[in-house]
């Protein structure tokens, strides 16, 4: 059987992702099933940036699954300058059961994939966060129901997470609006892909850099960091520019009365979002947190196991 990967949400059926999110539910009901499923397996993490939501979450899903994590940083391995990519992922396949990585370059991520014999999922790169939207849609279908029709509008900057949940929205037939400054728009093949699988659905995907029209009608709103890792110096021009982009109460209150906020973590107070937004009834960003256990349960179940 060829092994599988979580490399991009762009690369699954919708129907094999909405089973994703509907078995992350079923573990979070249920974790003792779980506790030894994974039992014997080893699993590598490595992580060329910071975390804290994706490598403790990882950590405990693999512990709670009877399973062993090795984690490795920048400064243990050096992946792709201490020796090739390609030799890691050749060394690694012959002592793990699967590969957990995160990297400054998607290519970094799918080239290791490419090398290794074993699943790899991808837990953030520059260009998606895969677990990221798996775990939120578990989180949004827990807070509204069936996604389908309904709306997600996500504000600021056209990223990593924005592109994961912009083609998981897509593939779910939920309508989806990235509203971004001028020059942070998503990815264009990203937008064109999730806009496609969303008609099939009959649902849109748009693009938009009116955030007060765009927040209109939403169940969701969904806002990120300005600069992501590895951006830190735009630092000062992003802030410039993502200025109109804060979530608040006042932009918070043209979406539905009902809606839920979300935010990946970390968050910049008083940057993307103010206090008042962060601690409301409507915010749900430690639902978010914690349902990452959960669904990267789901994750390792489904790559690792023939069956769950
Ligand atoms: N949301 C998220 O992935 O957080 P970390 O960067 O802390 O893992
Ligand atoms: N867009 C952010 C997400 C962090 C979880 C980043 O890449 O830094």
């Amino acid at each position: 059987m060829k092994k599988r990967d979580f490399l991009s949400i762009a690369d699954w059926s919708g129907e094999k992702l909405s089973a994703l999110v509907e078995f992350s539910g079923q573990v979070k009901q249920n974790p003792r099933k779980y506790l030894k499923a994974l039992e014997g397996k080893s699993i590598a993490m490595i992580f060329e940036k910071q975390s804290l939501r994706t490598h403790v979450t990882f950590d405990v899903a693999l512990y709670e699954l009877g399973a062993h994590g090795v984690y490795l940083t920048q400064a243990d391995i050096s992946l792709g300058k201490r020796e090739s990519v390609y030799d890691t992922a050749k060394n690694l396949e012959r002592w793990v059961d699967g590969v957990v990585v995160r990297t400054f370059a998607h290519t970094t991520c799918a080239d290791l994939a490419a090398s290794m014999r074993v699943p790899v999922i991808n837990a953030l790169t520059d260009h998606e966060h895969p677990c990221q939207a798996v775990g939120d849609f578990l989180t949004i279908t827990e807070r509204i129901g069936p996604v389908k029709g309904r709306k997600l509008v996500f504000i600021g900057d056209g990223n990593n997470v924005c592109h994961s949940l912009m083609i998981l929205a897509g593939k779910l037939g939920m309508n989806f609006v990235a509203a971004t400054p001028h020059g942070y728009e998503p990815d264009r093949k990203v937008v064109k892909l999730a806009a496609a699988a969303a008609k099939r659905l009959g649902a849109r995907v748009d693009v938009s850099n009116n955030p007060r029209e765009a927040v209109k009608d939403a169940d969701v709103l969904y806002t990120d960091v300005w600069t992501s890792m590895g951006q830190e110096t735009e630092r000062e021009e992003r802030m410039k520019a993502f200025r109109e982009f804060q979530v608040n109460k006042r932009l918070i209150g043209r979406a539905k009365p009902k809606a839920i906020f979300m935010h990946c973590l970390p968050a910049h107070r008083g940057e993307e979002v103010t206090d008042q937004v962060m601690d409301s009834k409507q915010s749900v960003v430690f639902d978010e947190a914690e349902n990452r256990l959960h669904s990267e349960k789901a994750i390792l179940l489904t790559l690792l196991l023939d069956e769950k």
